[in-house]
């Protein structure tokens, strides 16, 4: 990572350093406000030119992460109500902000191939840029209401999810984007509408922030995965449907937000077929 030029601000020099080492600086950075200011700093640096290689420097297993949050078993995380079930709801959706910083530049190190065009990367590297921003909203956010993140336990699920999806970019991507972010889209406006009745009218907007934004990402794992499917010769709506079954262990559950969906590319006849009938309320 360059040094910063202190009078400026700014990296002073990105030197040659490519894109998978700037990717595996920011997956080996533990502070979540280090981790975020890389990520963006490395995406304007990208955008602009300072770096253009993108190299071969493959990813560690695990990103580093603080000491705060402990990681606890979905199962054993406290339910809470109130404001403090507001701060709990910002607290996990933080969590999964950093964790898909992570997985923005996990993508990038580790499924490098002189197969994808540039636009793989220019794609990945915004998903990157925006989970910082979307990090760094909810920490200022949790910060107003006198709480950080760090201060309740989470859970590890997404990285597990990264990991049984390690050994493949078109499992990586029905899983990561089109799977468990694409579920974003669908409870993101419950949270908000919840967020509205509660007055809180300052996190509802970094929702709506988020919820537009994470389209882009949905669109960006559609595109991708339809593309590499069909360079291996595959359909890629069955493929989807048969690395979801295989590698996801969750179920996939209406109800579904189609327009959302719809917006990012990802049509209903890839993951209908995946849906378990709507749990009864
Ligand atoms: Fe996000
Ligand atoms: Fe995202």
């Amino acid at each position: 990572m360059p040094t910063s030029n202190p009078e400026h601000g700014r990296p002073a020099d990105w030197g040659d350093i490519t894109l998978t080492q700037a990717a595996c600086r920011i997956l080996e950075t533990a502070s979540p406000a280090a981790k975020s200011i890389r990520s963006r700093e490395t995406a304007a640096a990208w955008r602009h030119g300072a770096i253009a290689e993108i190299g071969a420097v493959p990813p560690p297993d695990r990103p580093a992460r603080p000491d705060h949050p402990v990681l606890k078993h979905p199962s054993e995380m406290p339910r809470r109500r109130g404001a403090a079930g507001r701060v709990a709801l910002l607290h996990a959706i933080a969590h999964i902000e950093l964790n898909a910083i992570d997985l923005a530049w996990d993508m990038i190190a580790r499924f490098a191939s002189p197969d994808l065009p540039r636009a793989f990367y220019d794609d990945w590297v915004m998903v990157g840029d925006e989970e910082a921003k979307h990090f760094t909203l909810l920490s200022t956010r949790l910060a107003e209401l006198e709480a950080a993140y760090g201060d309740l336990p989470a859970h590890d699920g997404l990285w597990q999810s990264a990991q049984e999806t390690a050994h493949d970019v078109l499992a990586r991507l029905a899983v990561a984007p089109l799977v468990l972010e694409a579920r974003g889209l669908d409870v993101t406006p419950v949270m908000i509408e919840k967020l509205d009745k509660a007055g809180d009218i300052e996190s509802a907007r970094i929702l709506r922030i988020i919820l537009a934004e994470e389209v882009g990402h949905v669109a960006a794992g559609w595109r991708w995965f339809g593309h590499i499917a069909t360079a291996r010769g595959l359909d890629p709506a069955p493929a989807f449907q048969a690395l979801v079954r295989r590698y996801y262990r969750g179920t996939v559950r209406p109800p579904f937000n189609r327009a959302s969906r719809e917006a990012a590319g990802f049509s209903a006849a890839w993951y209908e077929p995946l849906a378990e009938p709507e749990s009864p309320a």
